[in-house]
């Protein structure tokens, strides 16, 4: 199958376990993380509807689409070994379904509420399974005071778990194209405060901390969240989530090719 296949039995069988793995930093070059993120400020001057504010109307919160729009990104979505980790989880024929950077700038980088991503995917884009994987690469060192990712370990055994949706705009995008509502600090997709406790119990939260250019792997089940950036320090993250050919998007709506990619064609490995 895959002609790279870094990840261990033991490392597979921890994604499979918990719901999310984190690596170390040798999936990227120092110089190919210091040109992502020499590319950042860039992506996040051009105004436009890829690029989605915090609720204080000022501070980028994200950009998406950064793979269809930025060389370096593309090239990363392709290096041998982190689409070799991919194939390992969800199997060959891989593409990337969206793409982001989460910039959780200094004081002003908001939450993600507690959450889930299938429904998402499944809601909005029509995709069938949850065979999906999001590679997380750590632009900045993430630290207990940025703002990390939070995992409920195992949790992304249980299933969809939201309760209930938020309807509506949240307060602060009431202009913004719908879509947008699924890309803020208010959670669409609300799971109850006791479904949360109850697994968080039972696995355990874990923060994802590391140096940058850390990967980190995460099922699109797995329930997560992570908290405002209270830090001076900026936490930005790239984020890419691959999908396999068999899994297509099939909304009769779809969103903006910048959320759910058009273009399935599976991804070669860079020579
Ligand atoms: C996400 O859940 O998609 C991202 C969360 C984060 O950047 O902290
Ligand atoms: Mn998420």
């Amino acid at each position: 199958m895959n002609a790279v296949a870094p990840l261990t039995g033991e490392q597979v069988r921890a994604y499979a376990r918990d719901g999310y793995l984190l690596l170390g930093s040798e999936f990227l070059a120092p110089d190919v993380l210091a040109e992502v993120k020499g590319a950042v400020p860039m992506m996040l001057a051009e105004d436009g509807p890829r690029r989605v504010l915090e609720r204080d109307g000022r501070t980028v919160r994200s950009v998406y689409g950064v793979h269809q729009t930025n060389d370096v990104v593309a090239r990363v979505s392709r290096l041998p070994r982190l689409l070799g980790a991919v194939q390992q989880l969800i199997g060959d024929g891989v593409y990337v379904h969206q793409s982001k950077v989460n910039v959780k700038a200094p004081f002003a980088g908001d939450q993600w509420e507690w959450h889930q991503d299938y429904i998402n995917w499944l809601r909005c884009d029509g995709i069938d399974r949850p065979d999906l994987v999001n590679v997380a690469v750590f632009l900045d060192e993430v630290n207990e005071f940025n703002g990390p990712l939070t995992f409920i370990r195992a949790s992304h055994t249980e299933g969809i778990l939201a309760g209930s949706d938020n309807d509506g705009m949240p307060a602060g995008y009431e202009e913004a194209p719908s879509w947008t509502a699924t890309l803020t600090a208010t959670e669409k997709y609300q799971i109850r405060h006791d479904v949360i406790a109850d697994l968080a119990n039972r696995g355990g939260l874990v923060n994802a901390k590391g140096p940058a250019g850390s990967v980190l792997l995460f099922h699109p089940n797995v329930l997560h969240a992570s908290a405002p950036n209270i830090s001076p320090f900026t936490r930005g993250v790239l984020l890419l989530v691959y999908n396999t050919v068999r899994n297509p998007p099939r909304a009769s709506d779809p969103r903006p090719d910048f959320l759910a990619a058009r273009d399935l064609v599976a991804l070669a490995p860079l020579p």
